[in-house]
């Protein structure tokens, strides 16, 4: 004798209004992710290559989330792409690129174009800063084989270690100077600043950063490669990996996982992906920081269709993040949010934040190009199941040998182009803020302890949609 429970999607509930005294515009997005990091709007970009590279890591960090990029990439591309995300946006450069006065400005040149660079601090064999050569000298250079000690600045202008970011301010204006080095008390270098990094802080007050004011980045792993991956993202100062796979409470991944946290102590990792409770404690069990849940609600997946296999998303959420409360690691809501309100439906079941493909597939800060057909703009969206991602090889996420004729469980398609990312984050966040106002959560932790929903029958979900009229002008976050 079996029984049959019914299970919940998003579609199949709405959160229930409440009186409140809490405004959209002042409730509070900030959330742990994982172990002590925290983002500041509860959203993450997809692993998936047209998802998430540094393009989009760093346009989702800068506005307060995160980004995880694929792992379809070489372990060395991947780690290259983490690098380019973490120099992105610095506080103090800890170890910043450096020449010496005996070397070339040919040198100087090839060091600035080999790093992306307009200026080095010039310091001797024991790292004490003699000079610095910035772009602005390179002017006035008529032969590449003279000395750096001939151009450089010599009365450097410095700070100490304890310098805060509004006194570094105030000497860049004051000196008009655009990089100031850090230095100890006897002069030896410590790491530089710069005024285009003040300046990307101050335009983006919400960027989600670590201990040293650079972008938080995570990147996707997997049992059969992470062996390879993480000591290169470690290298490269990535904050947090993710074991990428459909199934995790295979034991492949359980063992992997165990292992990794056996090797690696020191790296956040989240895991997944788990619809039930039992499920997400193995993860748990295995040593995972954040579990990561969703099987099959994505929306290029087929693997409910293709395997029979599956579980409504907003029960899955709720019940798996029963068990992550209790064991205090936070919840991830993975795949098939549709509105902006599915992300607030997807707190109130109890995720910390949710993991965003579709939504996100469309922005310009998305890899590859724009399409255009039939007159509009779109731009490709494909699973990481599906036959191209496949070959492109992440068959192991659904633990496909390599020598396996793949049996997609995801399909390939494309999704209309939405400009920029600062623009459509703002539209998704503001609509979980009146989520919040709605319900009188003023921040995540209330939603989150909010559970007030109801079920609502076919006849609610039509109720629910636009109904009786034909939409004339399109609207940034209803299509
Ligand atoms: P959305 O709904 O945001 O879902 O597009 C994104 C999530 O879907 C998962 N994913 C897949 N699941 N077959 C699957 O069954 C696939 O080909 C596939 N590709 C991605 C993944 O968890 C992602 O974050």
């Amino acid at each position: 004798m079996f029984t049959i429970t019914e299970k919940y999607s998003y579609d199949d509930v709405l959160l229930v209004p409440a009186a409140s005294e809490v405004l959209p515009d002042e409730a509070q997005t900030r959330v742990r992710l994982v172990r002590d990091l925290y983002i500041n709007i509860p959203i993450i970009s997809a692993a998936m290559d047209t998802v998430t590279e540094e393009q989009m890591a760093i346009a989702m960090a800068l506005r307060g989330g995160v980004g995880v990029i694929h792992r379809n990439l070489s372990p060395k591309d991947q780690a290259k792409q983490v690098v380019h995300v973490k120099r992105y946006l610095n506080w103090v450069i800890h170890a910043p690129f450096t020449i010496t006065a005996d070397a070339t400005m040919k040198d100087v040149k090839r060091t600035m174009k080999k790093h992306d660079v307009r200026g080095l601090p010039v310091v001797d064999d024991a790292g004490k800063l003699l000079g610095i050569i910035t772009g602005r000298d390179l002017r006035f250079v008529n032969n590449d084989e003279q000395k750096v000690s001939t151009f450089m600045t010599k009365d450097v202008i410095t700070v100490p270690v304890e310098i805060t970011p509004e006194r570094a301010y105030e000497m860049f204006g004051k000196h008009r100077i655009e990089k100031l080095p850090v230095v100890d008390k006897d002069g030896t270098l410590l790491g530089l600043i710069t005024f285009k990094d003040l300046q990307k802080r101050e335009e983006n007050p919400d960027a989600a950063v670590d201990s040293d004011g650079r972008l938080l980045v995570g990147a996707a792993i997997s049992p059969s490669d992470w062996q390879v991956r993480v000591p290169m993202l470690l290298e490269a100062k990535c904050d947090f990996v993710v074991f990428d796979t459909a199934h995790g409470a295979a034991k492949s991944v359980l063992e992997a996982l165990r292992a990794l946290r056996e090797a690696y102590p020191q790296m956040p990792v989240i895991a997944g992906n788990v619809a039930t409770a039992p499920t997400a404690k193995l993860l748990i069990d295995a040593g995972a920081d954040a579990i990561k849940v969703g099987v099959g609600p994505g929306s290029i997946c087929t693997t409910r269709v293709v395997s029979g296999v599956g579980y409504p998303q907003f029960s899955a959420v709720v019940e798996c993040a029963e068990v992550a409360q209790a064991h205090d690691v936070p919840c991830i809501a993975d795949g098939g949010i549709k509105y902006s309100g599915d992300i607030a439906k997807a707190i109130g079941a109890g995720a910390s934040c949710v993991m965003l493909g579709n939504m996100l597939a469309g922005l310009k800060e998305a890899p590859g190009d724009e399409i255009i057909f039939e007159g509009r703009i779109f731009k490709q969206y494909r699973g990481m199941g599906s036959m191209g991602a496949i070959a492109s090889g992440s068959g192991d996420r659904y633990q496909m040998r390599k020598e396996e004729k793949p049996v997609p469980e995801g399909v390939e398609g494309r999704v209309p182009y939405k400009g920029e990312a600062v623009n459509y984050l703002h539209v998704l966040v503001s609509g979980l803020k009146k989520g919040m106002g709605y319900t009188g959560c003023k921040d995540l932790e209330s939603l989150r302890n909010y559970k007030q929903f109801v079920k609502i029958t076919q006849g609610g979900l039509v109720e629910s949609h636009v109904h009786n009229v034909s939409v004339t002008k399109e609207s940034p976050n209803y299509s």
